[in-house]
């Protein structure tokens, strides 16, 4: 049975080929996730930075100041803000798609371990920017999240206190945490950006800028979904009343329900449990690593070709070891090394020209040594016949090749094009093994090693050592990922001079028959893809409401803060014991820190909603005994008990409250408990 990555990858295979078509393989935006990202980054940056200019960072004042922003200058304020809501969005958007591309063409197993588990943090990272940047606007929805936050962290043993409690009416809220939310908001995309650097540092040339074109569509329909669909924001804050119905974002907030329906214990638990298998799928199952790239220091001399064309960072230039005239030699870090070849491709010693019947490049794949390269191609292409002989060039992930192409041909198999030294196209010719050559590899642009097919193309053009020399007859070269290769195949026989191959956008083309869509067809799907990628984003970001309260229910929240009796009462030191003690430790009172714990009840109706015991808080329990906890209830006229002990009595109560009360439908009723007021409610 095929593997969910398999199907991912067919999925991803289609997708890839769709877009190439609609967007020709340059623009393909599949093809360039993580430079998407970059992009997204900059914008949420720029327009963030003008929203902050006029942000008023008082809680009292925020909303106003964001709404003033919105109204009052709707062409720059507002459209700045639409850009940096739906950028951000776009930016969970491409993460996520990205993780999971990355993650179906296997390119985070083993060595390439390290972009997977700083992409890890990156995700984090963006969530933390976008929920503290939505608790910012002090609206209907900053109140759903900052309540549900609060119990999120709640849960975690990290706050002395349930920071809850800062939320439950507007008497409790404070400038305090809000600052700290202006600060979290500024303070996460900074550190984003850091990991989004450190995430790229074993990527040599890492693509962080999207082609041009792609980079202005791509803003344009930002800017349209912007003007068409402005972020606006919902309600004022209201801390007497519960939002029943909020417009949620589902790009940052899917796990906000979960902490309703299943608590904030059991939702930590989810997230724990999905960022741990994440972070352990490199190795997971373990796969046996080929071996890797190895220098032949007597053929080396120290050019630096390898180090500048290894896309891993693999490669380094090290003070020469054996003596050897040249200063420097090629050194591999075991570590880094994905054995994909692409050194070998750009040694210059790596020539099937020299006269020694075995011999070595500088640098070589033990498992693909290219002097045995070199005498199977000699015995295989003896066979070939006719004047349409063919040497294939393929990477192990080209795919099938078609049977016709395949007819009097020779394949020659490495594990990335990238690993071909143009010497040994010209080889082919020169030797007369061939009357053409055709170089099989990933769809154009999609390079699974990187950068295996770009330096290939560079070295064929002649702008990258080592280059193809100029005898070579380009017109008899063909690649997949840009050439028809059925044309090409069908030119050959007997052709003396062979016409240049039609160029094919998909670039998959192993097969005969592929076609370049039309300008209109191409700018009409792109138009569609980007039209409907708008439209889901309009449609995630605020329109799919979330009920969080029945139409019928409020909420009762419950809210304690006492410092409780110590558990045994201070009693003086006789002389005796205090003769005992040690000079330092002599005090007249004996005072044990420890404080009775709090039990409480919670009763609606007769029926029990609610018993617990929390001890105070402090390593010897001598702090603050708190709790928090919301239940939604049905509206409408019940009695209340709250009750509470807070002394070592064995049964009954120290403290009740007891009353009928008339709730209505999205009323935030609030039972509250300070040392020395007693239980306070409205
Ligand atoms: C802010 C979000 C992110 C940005 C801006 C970003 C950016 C990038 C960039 C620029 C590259 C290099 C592409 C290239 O030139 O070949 C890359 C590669 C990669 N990223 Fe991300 N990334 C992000 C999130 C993630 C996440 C969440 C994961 C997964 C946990 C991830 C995993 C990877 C992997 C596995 C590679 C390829 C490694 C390889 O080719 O060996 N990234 N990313
Ligand atoms: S085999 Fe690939 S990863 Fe290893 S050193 Fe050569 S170019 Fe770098
Ligand atoms: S390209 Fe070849 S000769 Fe040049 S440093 Fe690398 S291994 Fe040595």
């Amino acid at each position: 049975m095929a593997s969910p990555r398999h199907w991912l990858r067919a999925a991803f295979g289609a997708l890839d080929e769709l877009c190439s078509r609609a967007f020709t393989p340059a623009w393909n935006p599949m093809l360039q996730l993580g430079a998407l990202g970059w992009f997204f980054f900059w914008i949420v940056a720029v327009s963030g930075i003008y929203l902050y200019v006029f942000f008023d960072t008082g809680i009292t004042r925020a909303y106003d100041s964001i709404e003033s922003l919105t109204n009052a200058q709707p062409w720059a304020g507002g459209v700045m803000r639409s850009l940096h809501r739906y950028a951000s969005d776009g930016l969970v958007a491409i993460a996520v798609v990205h993780l999971v591309r990355e993650f179906a063409l296997d390119r985070m197993r083993g060595k390439r371990w390290f972009a997977w588990i700083t992409g890890l943090p990156l995700l984090a990272l963006i969530y933390v920017s976008g929920i503290t940047g939505y608790w910012l606007v002090w609206d209907t929805l900053a109140q759903y999240v900052a309540q549900t936050t609060a119990e999120l962290l709640d849960v975690l043993p990290l706050f002395g206190e349930p920071i809850s409690r800062n939320f439950v009416n507007e008497v409790a809220l404070s400038d305090r945490f809000f600052t700290l939310m202006s600060f979290l908001h500024i303070a996460a995309p900074l550190l984003l950006l850091l990991f989004m650097w450190i995430h790229i540092q074993r990527h040599a040339d890492a693509r962080i800028q999207p082609a041009r074109g792609l980079g202005f569509v791509v803003f344009g329909s930002l800017l349209a979904l912007s003007l068409a669909v402005p972020a606006v924001s919902q309600a004022r804050a209201n801390l007497g009343a519960v939002p029943a119905v909020i417009d949620l974002d589902w790009f940052y907030l899917p796990a906000y329900p979960l902490v309703q329906a299943w608590g904030g214990a059991a939702t930590w638990q989810a997230l724990g449990g999905a960022l741990l298998l994440l972070g352990l799928l490199p190795w997971f199952p373990r796969s046996k690593a080929p071996p890797v790239a190895r220098v032949s220091l007597p053929d080396c001399n120290g050019c630096g070709r390898c180090v500048e064309d290894c896309p891993f960072g693999a490669l380094s230039l090290e003070a020469r070891s054996d003596g050897q005239s040249y200063a420097v030699e090629a050194v591999v870090d075991p570590d880094r090394c994905v054995s994909c070849g692409i050194c070998v491709g750009s040694c210059p010693t790596a020539t099937p020209f020299r006269s020694a019947s075995t011999f070595n490049a500088g640098i070589e794949l033990p498992q693909v040594p290219l002097a045995a390269l070199r005498d199977e191609l000699k015995t295989s292409c003896a066979s070939l016949t006719g004047n349409d002989r063919l040497v294939i060039f393929a990477c192990a992930h080209a795919g099938p090749l078609d049977e016709a192409l395949r007819r009097n041909s020779v394949i020659a198999r490495m594990p990335c094009i990238g690993m071909l030294p143009p010497s040994f196209i010209d080889f082919a010719f020169a030797r007369r093994l061939a009357d053409g050559v055709v170089l099989a590899g990933c769809p154009a642009n999609a390079c699974r090693e990187r950068l295996g097919q770009r330096w290939t193309e560079e070295r064929i053009a002649g702008d990258r050592d080592p280059w193809l020399r100029a005898r070579v007859p380009r017109g008899r070269i063909a690649a997949s990922w840009r050439d028809d290769l059925g044309a090409f195949r069908r030119a050959l026989p007997g052709s003396p001079a062979f016409p240049v191959a039609a160029k094919s956008p998909a670039g998959t083309a192993l097969s005969p028959g592929r076609s370049r869509w039309p300008a209109v067809l191409r700018v009409a799907a792109m138009a569609i893809v980007l039209g409907l990628i708008s439209g889901m984003t309009a449609l995630l970001a605020a329109e799919l409401p979330w009920r969080q309260l029945g139409a019928s229910e409020s909420v009762v929240r419950l809210s304690i803060r006492h410092v409780t009796s110590p558990k045994v009462a201070c009693k003086p030191l006789t002389p005796q014991q205090l003769a005992e003690l040690k000079p330092n430790m002599r005090r007249p009172v004996d005072c044990p820190r420890e404080r009775w714990p709090i039990t409480v009840e919670l009763e609606r109706d007769g029926r029990l909603l609610y018993r617990g015991t929390h001890e105070p808080s402090g390593l010897w329990n001598d702090g603050v005994a708190t709790m928090h906890r919301a239940f939604a209830v049905p509206a409408g006229p019940q009695s209340i008990v709250v009750r509470m002990r807070d002394s070592g009595r064995e049964a009954g109560f120290d403290h009740v409250r007891s009353d009928t009360i008339d709730l209505q439908p999205g009323q935030n009723f609030v039972i509250e408990f300070e040392t020395g007021a007693g239980f306070t409610w409205n």
